[in-house]
């Protein structure tokens, strides 16, 4: 169906069950272990050999020799693929370089060889005995090195070119503003650090391959799959009913599931694989690295005269910019604006989407500039950013946002969080030996529409069964669609069965982007309607004036079971939403507002985390408890983004050190204090019909910057690279 504006009487607008909290309905599968993940079909898959993937030594160049003599005869070895026994290779369209390597090697850990044998620790064992010689080339490791070069990327421009998108005349009104700020920030490279690694089994019936395997975007992966091996799509499938985590990194197909299906070819049984932890960063994806420069200029009493950003990022050749510069187009009025991206080619591990890709690490600098701004202005940071709220897109001005309540996440956050209690002047509040500050950042993220897909079917007792390709990274969507096909349907969530990530089932949305929770429940509404309009047909009701409520079917004064709707057999309606040029029309975006207090330690400089709120307005909240969930899970990852994620660069050899949990920090629950989320009531009729939008990202956006901004405060210490290490305040 087509949503254009809501019309009629929507069934979600009840809220008997959408809007509530619900317990994850998944919950059970997962905490008694039953849930299966990638790894862990064995109730499908009984004869699986395993595979064991062997990761490239050198940064860049060539494979001279390679002997298998030795690991193909050592015990229990079934199959050894490599480049030269693979056959042809495509290359996905979401991958920018190939997930084989070999003999070309373009980055460290690029798989160039998969090992299968009866245990996981004979694949291992003859893994070690393969010889590789190597020649290696003169790689481009150091990003600052290949940014002095980098060409300008991305931009707003008709014909598709590079360019630098501008508003007015940023130089002339930079330089005449009384009040500027002009400073160059830097976010490191991040991993995605999910707990479930990459993983994959595949299976092969002649030409048909089935992989259960773990991924965010079943039909992406799926056609990527077929692509790569050259095979028709519909001779694909992949399922991937639970995944342990994902943050962007398992948008794509990736090596574990090329390799299982090349070497399950040529062991000829099904293949299992996961790719050992110390592979994962190199051979996979990471957000990359990134080198920005804020300029702001304003008039004595604060308004934004001229803001300026660019952001230099790297990337294999082909790959793409991290697009740090979004959110400075949107958040603050200015009439005088400019945004440029720069792209140099350099020679690690490709880089690609993490949480909320552009906005987290561009709102980590930008938010910080704003600090500095009010900090120079005289101004209270919360005063500054609310006197430059804008309720239309500074760079459209025809266009306004659906809803956009920035003003009231930061007042009301304010009030909330004592804000009145800071001390505007930095290193004054002391408890012992913890000097203690307090930090403010705004939140921004788009909203995205995307076409959704579902099929829902009525059957015996009145159990609703919902089928989508939609997926559950760890975030909800099993209960929000259950949520939502209850809701449409008047029966409780306990008789709805959700069936979620398998090619077999329509297309959805998918998990990525925030787009996941808005977009796959309004393709569930989409079909529920068309199921709706059978039942009352089937049951010779009229069906404009048919209500379902309560496991009743209504319409004027006759009335039957939902149930009876399935006597004479199952009942299936599938549909999909479109949402046409709705969101060319207004700007669909989510907002919030993050406080950190801050303790650094005055004779150690160690930072503790004392308290965090967040206050979010983001359409609909379709489950608070779920959406809290997200959110605080966000705010965590916002802390480890500030003071302790950071894949570090071997710029001799051309890899990032730290690939393991061990060495890649993230934070522990004796991190993370006291988190508090607030919603704010928000039902945004312009973006679906759910009137919801996405959450996941908008709770990472801007809480790096929150923590920094509390450490200044605490300190008096401004420090603009991150993360923020005790040695860099000390
Ligand atoms: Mo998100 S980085 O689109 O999973």
């Amino acid at each position: 169906m087509k949503f254009e504006t809501p019309e009629g009487a929507n069934p979600i607008d009840r809220m008997n069950v959408v809007g509530r909290a619900h317990v994850r309905i998944d919950g059970p599968l997962k905490t008694t272990g039953t849930a299966p993940y990638a790894y862990e079909h064995h109730r499908e898959i009984a004869n699986a050999a395993y595979g064991y993937v062997v990761g490239a030594a050198i940064g860049k160049g060539r494979i001279s020799a390679i002997d298998l003599t030795k690991a193909k005869a050592a015990p229990g070895v079934v199959a050894i693929v490599t480049a030269d026994t693979a056959g042809k290779l495509g290359k996905g369209n979401f991958n920018t370089v190939k997930l084989l390597g070999g003999p070309d090697i373009d980055h460290y850990h690029q798989a160039i060889a998969i090992v299968v044998a009866e245990t996981f620790e004979q694949a291992r064992a003859a893994a070690a005995l393969i010889r590789v010689d190597y020649a290696r080339a003169e790689g481009r490791f150091d990003l600052d090195e290949a940014l002095k070069t980098a060409a300008l990327t991305g931009g707003d421009s008709d014909d598709g070119k590079p360019a630098v998108d501008r508003v007015g005349q940023f130089d002339q009104a930079f330089a005449a503003a009384p009040v500027k700020l002009d400073a160059h920030y830097s976010t490191p490279d991040q991993s995605h650090a999910m707990m479930e690694p990459f993983a994959s089994i595949a299976s092969w019936r002649g030409d048909e391959l089935t992989v259960w395997t773990s991924n965010q975007m079943i039909d992406w992966g799926r056609g990527d799959l077929a692509k790569t091996l050259g095979m028709p799509k519909n001779k694909v499938r992949l399922v991937s009913p639970y995944i342990g985590g994902g943050f962007g990194g398992k948008l794509f197909l990736r090596s574990d599931a090329v390799l299982a299906a090349l070497g399950a070819r040529a062991a000829g049984r099904p293949v299992k694989l996961a790719l050992q932890r110390p592979l994962i960063a190199n051979n996979t994806t990471h957000r990359p690295a990134t080198r920005q420069h804020i300029r702001i200029g304003a008039t004595k009493d604060g308004i934004i005269t001229a803001i300026a950003h660019d952001s230099g990022s790297g990337d294999q050749p082909g790959g793409g910019p991290e697009t740090a510069v979004n959110q400075t187009k949107k958040l603050y009025a200015g009439a005088n604006r400019m945004t440029s991206m720069h792209l140099a080619e350099i020679d690690l591990p490709e880089g690609n989407a993490m949480r909320a890709p552009g906005e987290a690490p561009g709102l980590m600098a930008l938010e910080i500039a704003m600090d500095e701004m009010a900090e120079k202005l005289g101004m209270d940071p919360i005063a500054f950013r609310i006197k430059n709220d804008t309720q239309v897109d500074p760079e459209k001005p025809g266009r306004k946002y659906s809803e956009r309540q920035l003003v009231r996440c930061l007042e009301d956050g304010a009030k909330r969080f004592g804000w009145s209690q800071r001390n505007a002047k930095p290193a004054q509040v002391r408890g012992g030996r913890w000097l203690i500050g307090m930090g403010v950042a705004t939140a921004f993220r788009d909203h995205m529409n995307m076409t959704s897909a579902a099929r829902v079917r009525l059957g015996k007792g009145g159990i609703v069964t919902v089928e989508t390709d939609m997926t559950d990274i760890g975030t909800g969507s099993y209960t929000i669609i259950a949520q939502t096909a209850a809701e449409m349907m008047g029966v409780p969530v306990n008789a709805v069965v959700v069936k979620l990530g398998d090619s077999d089932f329509p297309v959805s949305a998918g998990s990525g982007g925030q787009f996941g929770a808005a977009n796959a429940t309004a393709g569930v509404y989409a079909a529920c309607v068309k199921l709706r309009e059978a039942v009352a047909q089937r049951l010779g009701f009229n069906s404009a004036d048919t209500m379902f409520e309560g496991g009743k079917v209504r319409s004027g004064n006759r009335s039957a079971d939902l149930a009876q709707a399935a006597d004479a057999g199952e009942l299936v309606a599938e549909d999909k939403i479109e949402y046409g040029k709705l969101d060319k029309t207004y700007q669909l975006s989510t907002f919030g507002a993050h406080f950190v207090e801050v303790g650094v330690d005055a004779y150690t400089g160690v930072i503790r985390v004392r308290r965090m709120l967040a206050v979010c307005a983001a359409g609909r909240i379709l489950n608070p408890q779920t959406a809290r969930s997200q959110v605080i899970g966000a705010m965590t990852m916002g802390v480890g983004g500030a003071l302790m994620e950071e894949l570090t660069v071997d710029t001799r050899f051309g890899f990032f050190v730290n690939h393991d949990l061990v060495g890649y920090e993230v934070p522990v629950h004796a991190d993370i204090p006291h988190q508090e989320v607030v919603f704010l009531d928000e039902a945004d009729d312009k973006a679906n019909p759910m009137k919801a939008k996405g959450i996941g990202e908008l709770g990472l956006c801007g809480v790096g910057a929150a923590v920094a901004n509390a450490v200044y405060n605490a300190t008096g210490v401004r420090i603009r690279d991150y993360p923020i290490t005790l040695d860099k305040h000390l």
